[in-house]
């Protein structure tokens, strides 16, 4: 009877762990932002990780527009997959648990968008497709970037 009654409080406690991450996994480690916005609390090394791939973001937007203006689609592809999923597998799984679904999945998708634009740069996409797949992806960043800011943890 006592090794039941301890499954049942290792089942509970195994029950409870699994719905704490889960609700830390769905809402992220968020606060009210200095703008309006919400903010993601985060160590600065994570902070610092995801602003790098931010800018990396930027650059490879930068480096499409340039590729395509100068009908250079290999430069096209270079750039656009630098950008790709390959960047995301970088993120810990502590740092998973601290942002919100809702920004996990906007950010895969903008990477994954970064892998689709290469992918029809490969496949001679002509210079007005890509530029519609770019521009619907950078609907994502200015989507993302009016519902979030990153604060660092005190
Ligand atoms: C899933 C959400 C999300 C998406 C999608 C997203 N960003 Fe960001 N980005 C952020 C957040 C959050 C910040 C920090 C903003 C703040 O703290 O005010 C940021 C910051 C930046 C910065 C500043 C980097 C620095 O060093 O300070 C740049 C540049 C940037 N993003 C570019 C982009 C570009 C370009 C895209 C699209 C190709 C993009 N982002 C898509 C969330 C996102």
């Amino acid at each position: 009877m006592k090794s039941n009654k301890l499954a049942i409080i290792a089942l509970l406690l195994w029950v409870l762990t699994i719905a704490v991450f889960a609700w830390f996994f769905i809402r992220g480690n968020t606060t009210a932002g200095t703008d309006g916005r919400t903010a993601v609390v985060l160590q600065v090394s994570e902070r610092d990780l995801i602003l790098s791939e931010m800018r990396g973001l930027l650059s490879a937007t930068q480096g499409i527009l340039k590729g395509v203006n100068q009908g250079d689609m290999q430069h096209v592809i270079k750039a656009a997959s630098a950008a790709g999923m390959v960047v995301a597998a970088d993120a810990s799984p502590a740092l998973m648990t601290k942002l919100p679904m809702e920004l996990k999945s906007l950010g895969m998708s903008v990477h994954r968008d970064m892998d689709e634009i290469a992918k029809a740069a490969d496949n001679n996409a002509s210079a007005p497709e890509i530029l519609q797949m770019l521009s619907n992806t950078l609907t994502k960043c200015v989507a993302c970037h009016s519902i979030w800011q990153l604060k660092v943890a005190n």
